[in-house]
């Protein structure tokens, strides 16, 4: 077959695709929202149930995802309808793309307010607020953020327009630099953290919390939980990963970057876990502390390490560009279907992209304060935005994913696209991607819907 193009580009380089999907796989689902999923829920036995997800559910969900935009060579709804089409199958099944079109937006809204946080951290660390300040005052600071309206809408605002204006440019420009410098160093700077973890006393505790595993301390909210964020922090279920598996060249073997990918996500995620829970309990913090957790935690050990303003600082910058490198591939399928479909300028699409999601942001920002009484479903809007992605939207993505590429598509196209020698290993996946993902998702949300 000759090799087609998608309209929007081909990654350059080959380590580009692995780069760019690093960089929308870690981000603040790995340091901000891992860790306190872990301490709400528990943690051992929770992070174990995590683990088994991303090897078993997560891991090859990808494999799958990525072959469909290679397959497809356009954007997520556009790749679907062709698939199906290809398979003689119904257009429905283009409903993936749109479903996950609309998570992405829903997801990039709270995902801003919570990047904005980050950067408004950038912010207190170098102007050194928290020098000679005590464990108390440090942590308490989150709460002056969080309950100043305008404060959460500037910050998010910031962060929403730096999104626009690399995904406006088009994928080549500011994301590869950005990923190949900035990621390397966001891992070092875990590493100094994890450092300084291990000369804690509380870093035993800290282990025990994480790696202990308590099977009486699992709920079923918290399987479903682990679940929904399997697919949450390797950027599944919603078409990003396979918008960039579009751009991907043909001569790259997917399996080991799938799981080159899922080791690596997986690796800062436990780092993060570790770091964070060693301070959460060398301070008598509370582990179950929320989406606060840490933004309370890390700037104490800033405090405490030498140079910390400046570590701090870089470390917080860091951050940030993890979440944006995530945030742009959560407008990626919207903006490359508004300009196939369309016939859209990029910069156009991305705008009404990051409008949209901006004002849904900005509900999302409101509600932790002046409109913490309006309720979705016994949630705030925050929460219920996070939910209904997380827990709903993301794993019902992946199992449609699974359905069509285990059930409907021509069995030797998919072994064709899928380039792993080895015959074991590729039953295997095709195994879990007919069986076990989708019973496993189906299983999770069904208890969970019934319960
Ligand atoms: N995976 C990212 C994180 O952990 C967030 C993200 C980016 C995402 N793209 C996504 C989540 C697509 C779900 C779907 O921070």
């Amino acid at each position: 077959m000759t090799e087609q193009q998608s309209i929007h580009g081909v990654w350059t380089k080959r380590w580009t695709f692995i780069l760019a999907a690093t960089g929308s796989a870690v981000g603040l689902g790995n340091i901000w929202k891992f860790p306190y999923m872990t301490g709400e829920n528990g943690g051992g036995a929770f992070v174990l149930i995590y683990l088994l997800f991303i090897a078993g559910i997560g891991i090859p969900v990808m494999l799958a995802e990525i072959l469909l935009g290679r397959r497809g060579r356009a954007s997520p709804i556009n790749s679907m309808h062709k698939l199906a089409d290809e398979a003689r199958s119904t257009p429905f099944w283009g409903g993936i793309g749109w479903l996950g079109a609309l998570a992405g937006l829903f997801i990039l809204s709270f995902y801003s307010v919570v990047a904005g946080w980050a950067v408004f951290y950038v912010y207190l660390m170098a102007s050194g607020t928290f020098t000679g300040q005590s464990a108390e005052m440090i942590s308490g600071e989150f709460g002056n953020l969080v309950s100043d309206p305008g404060r959460l809408v500037d910050w998010h605002t910031l962060f929403m327009a730096i999104t626009v204006a690399v995904v406006a440019n088009g994928i080549h420009k500011g994301l590869e630099m950005a990923v190949q410098l900035l990621m390397p160093l966001l891992f070092i700077m875990l590493l100094v953290l994890l450092g300084y973890s291990a000369t804690q006393e509380s870093f035993s505790q800290s282990l025990a919390f994480m790696f202990r595993v308590d099977f009486s301390r699992l709920s079923e909210t918290a399987i479903l939980s682990a679940l929904g964020h399997s697919f949450f922090t390797l950027s599944l279920g919603m078409g990003a990963i396979m918008a960039y598996g579009a751009y991907m060249s043909r001569q790259q073997n997917l399996a080991s970057t799938v799981v080159t990918i899922g080791l690596l996500d997986t690796l800062v995620a436990l780092v993060a876990g570790t770091v964070i829970f060693t301070i959460v309990f060398g301070n008598g913090l509370e582990p179950g502390a929320g989406p606060s957790l840490m933004f309370q935690t890390l700037p104490i050990a800033f405090s405490q390490l030498p140079g910390g303003v400046v570590l701090g600082t870089i470390f917080f910058v860091l951050v940030t560009a993890a979440a944006w490198s995530s945030a742009i591939s959560l407008a990626e399928p919207a903006v490359a279907w508004a300009v196939e479909t369309l016939g859209m300028n990029r910069g156009v699409a991305a705008l009404i992209v990051g409008v949209l999601a901006w004002f849904l942001g900005v509900a999302c920002a409101l509600s932790l304060n002046i409109w913490s009484d309006v309720t979705l479903f016994n949630n705030n809007i925050f929460d219920f935005f996070d939910k209904l992605t997380t827990n709903i939207m993301l794993p019902l993505g992946g199992l449609l994913i699974c359905l069509f590429v285990g059930w409907v598509m021509d069995r030797a196209i998919v072994r064709g696209e899928v380039d792993i020698d080895h015959p074991t290993i590729y039953r295997v996946w095709f195994f879990l991607v007919r069986f076990v993902s989708p019973v496993g998702v189906a299983v999770v949300m069904f208890n969970k819907l019934m319960g």
